[in-house]
């Protein structure tokens, strides 16, 4: 079983790749050795003894690259010690109740996901980068991004704190060969549909 931890995320506007980046480090400091990975270009987890991922939130749901990702990844995350963030709110002001509600909303509805930790972090916004849906959901009165200026309140501190928890936590929880799940998927992937985009893992 490899020693890598692969930290996995996906990213609208870059935020959330600079968490899994400060993650890393972090997890790295404490003798793991970690590779930030885009979740579109993870072809497997075979082999891996814990998993960090990482996703944004927008209009209420994770990623669809993450969502993508576990989804093709089942076999193995079911087995794998996985610690999930997400980042939510543009401003702690706002409070991260409602973005945990969501997180939680999008996990229910993947029952064979039990992260062994999960934690939603203050995210940033900045307007001047929003592609064209967003800068159309933000321009309507009624969205919560109305006006906002760009702002990033990310706490660094906080972000490491809960690396180090979760690295201890997920190291420690006991893991499940992996062996099974080229077989599985290779079984799954003949049966349905083709996979998206599934390429090689370049380091990030
Ligand atoms: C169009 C849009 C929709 C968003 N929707 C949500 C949301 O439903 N819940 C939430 O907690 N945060 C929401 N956010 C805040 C983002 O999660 C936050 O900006 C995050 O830092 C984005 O990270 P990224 O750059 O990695 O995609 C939204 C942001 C944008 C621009």
């Amino acid at each position: 079983m490899s020693a890598e931890v692969p930290d996995v995320y996906a990213t609208r506007y870059g935020f959330t790749k600079e968490v899994a980046v400060t993650a890393a480090a972090t997890l790295e400091e404490q003798g793991l050795e970690v590779e930030v990975k885009a979740a579109r270009d993870v072809r497997s987890l075979d082999g891996f003894g814990a998993v960090l991922l990482g996703t944004p939130l927008h209009m209420g749901a994770l990623h669809k690259d993450v969502r993508t990702h576990v989804e093709r990844h089942q076999v193995a995350l079911e087995q794998t010690p996985l610690a999930l963030f997400a980042l939510g709110p543009i401003s702690a002001e706002e409070g991260v109740e409602g973005s945990r509600k969501q997180v939680d909303a999008a996990l229910a509805k993947l029952p064979w996901l039990s992260p062994v930790a999960t934690e939603v972090f203050v995210g940033a916004f900045d307007p001047a980068k929003l592609g064209f849906k967003d800068k159309m959901i933000a321009v309507l009165p009624a969205s919560s991004l109305h006006g906002e200026l760009a702002q990033d309140e990310r706490d660094w501190e906080a972000i490491r704190a809960w690396a180090r928890e979760a690295g201890q936590q997920i190291m420690n929880a006991p893991a499940q060969p992996l062996a099974i799940e080229s077989a599985e998927q290779s079984k799954r992937q003949a049966s349905g549909p083709a996979s998206i985009g599934a390429a090689s893992c370049p380091a990030e």
